[in-house]
């Protein structure tokens, strides 16, 4: 039998709940035959919005949902979106070179955030930096912000329905500006940053402005936006660093070996949030650029989605997407001091699914159960676990209650684990959630929506022993005694 050790006086700091965040861009159907279906469709719906995604995104508890981009965002002007819908503008939608699609601007501003209200979630807005200017993106904070009957623009948000303000905190400033948004470099973006940011800073009270970040393992990125900010200051409250796992084999019929592959590119999220944060410590810049891994998921290369028309970038998901999922939020709890948050690309019918849906028919994907399974560690303070090669794993304390999680990250191996907890004992009494049966290509589609789905235990005699299939996921909760 194989040790997980729990040491709970080697405390790592507080989960911030917004680690557990999904991103929603005006691409492919994410927007429209994803969350948007109109009032008027067959579809049950809640003010147009799809209901079957706002119940799960509530059951999840999922706290924050970015938008409207992505590269969509650097060519977005904001004041399309909003008043009578009959009359916004179509335009070009940034990926229209990729699937000829326009954007109808149906969902606008008032729209989305009525949305994250439906869902409980706080909105997290992408300004544009490329193709705007600090003064149009202070206006969207002015109309999103401003008290009620004060400015100009809050008159108008009133006119459009919503008289109370928004109070929109979360900003990103810019979007993958080192290529779609300008292809530019640090030194020239951290100027603009700076321009943007300090307007934007006196727009609204309290606001948090995240500044555009590195691909991946471009620490040369990071080096020029830490110094930029460092040598002239700034307002920044966090750092955006996008990494995707790409290809490895079909994402459905991947062979035991594309599996490894995938799940080693996947574990490096942990050398590249060592990395970058070694430069933003370097600058004594750790409150300033606190990492916001605010697109992250598997970019598989294969049409595998269920849509029958093109949903850009439309793609399955397995268990195998599932287990990563599973220890990329591993691996951000267990770093949570120096992340602020994180957003999964993309929310549904996209990339890194959590939902796959066409017409009346929607869907979980096992990802969604993942995001479900691991969602009491919200908020909890996560201490350190140690355990056995292919085992990734994370724990949080939260009044009281122990939540464990687990991915066994071999396709092939069983493990037999027996907890063993350092400065505490475990409960008589745990619930269990396993996802997983074996079956390393295991996924949902419409006629077997519930092939894969969490089987709950509750165990009132908890031995501190688990069995974790290959491939399958746990969620362990007990109290401490
Ligand atoms: O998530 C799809 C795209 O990936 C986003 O628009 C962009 O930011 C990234 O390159």
């Amino acid at each position: 039998m194989d040790k997980i050790y729990l040491i709970m006086p080697e405390r790592i700091g507080q989960i911030n709940p917004d680690v557990y965040g999904v991103f929603s861009e005006h691409i492919g159907g994410v927007i429209y035959d994803g969350i948007w279906v109109g009032e008027d469709s067959e579809v049950e719906n809640v003010h147009g919005f799809r209901k079957f995604i706002i119940d799960k995104l509530r059951e999840a508890e999922v706290p924050l949902i970015r938008w409207p981009g992505g590269n969509f965002a650097e060519t977005y002007d904001w004041r399309d979106g909003i008043g009578d819908r009959s009359k916004r503008p179509t335009r070009i939608n940034w990926w229209n070179y990729c699937d000829g699609s326009y954007e109808p601007n149906i969902v606008g501003t008032d729209e989305f955030l009525d949305f994250c209200a439906l869902c409980g979630a706080k909105p997290y807005l992408a300004a544009n930096l490329t193709s705007t200017t600090p003064l149009d993106i202070r206006d969207w904070i002015d109309y999103v912000n401003s008290p009620e009957g004060t400015t100009t623009m809050a008159k108008l948000r009133a006119e459009n329905g919503h008289p109370a303000p928004y109070n929109v905190r979360l900003w990103g400033v810019g979007n993958e500006n080192w290529v779609a948004g300008g292809n530019m470099t640090p030194q020239f973006y951290t100027n603009e940053y700076r321009r943007y940011a300090t307007v934007m800073e006196n727009s609204s009270k309290g606001l948090e402005l995240i500044a555009c970040g590195a691909n991946v393992d471009d620490y040369n990125w990071t080096k020029g936006l830490c110094e930029g900010i460092y040598e002239h200051g700034a307002p920044m409250h966090g750092m955006a660093v996008h990494y995707y796992c790409g290809s490895a084999g079909d994402t459905i019929g991947f062979s035991t070996d594309e599996w490894n592959q995938l799940i080693k590119q996947a574990l490096r999220m942990q050398e590249l949030i060592d990395r970058h944060w070694s430069v933003v410590k370097a600058y004594g810049m750790e409150s300033k650029a606190k990492l916001c891994i605010d697109e992250w998921g598997c970019w598989h290369q294969d049409k595998s989605g269920l849509a029958t028309k093109d949903h850009l970038f439309e793609q399955q998901s397995t268990i195998r997407d599932a287990v990563v999922s599973a220890l990329t939020l591993n691996i951000f709890n267990n770093n949570c001091e120096k992340i602020r948050l994180a957003s999964v690309a993309q929310l549904v019918n996209n990339l890194h699914t959590l939902f796959l849906s066409l017409g009346k028919d929607c869907i979980t994907t096992p990802t969604y159960h993942v995001f479900n399974m691991f969602k009491s560690h919200m908020a909890g303070e996560a201490f350190r676990v140690i355990g056995p090669d292919d085992i990734s794993a994370s724990a949080s304390v939260k009044d009281g209650e122990v939540t464990l999680t687990i991915a066994n990250l071999s396709p092939e191996r069983d493990y037999e684990l027996e907890l063993d907890p350092v400065g505490f004992k475990v409960g008589r009494n745990a619930k269990i959630s396993l996802l997983g049966d074996g079956d390393i290509h295991a996924h949902n589609t419409f006629a077997n929506p519930d092939n894969v789905v969490v089987k709950n235990n509750n165990c009132e005699n908890f031995d501190r022993t688990i069995s974790l299939i290959h491939g399958g996921i746990a969620a362990v909760k007990f109290s401490v005694n």
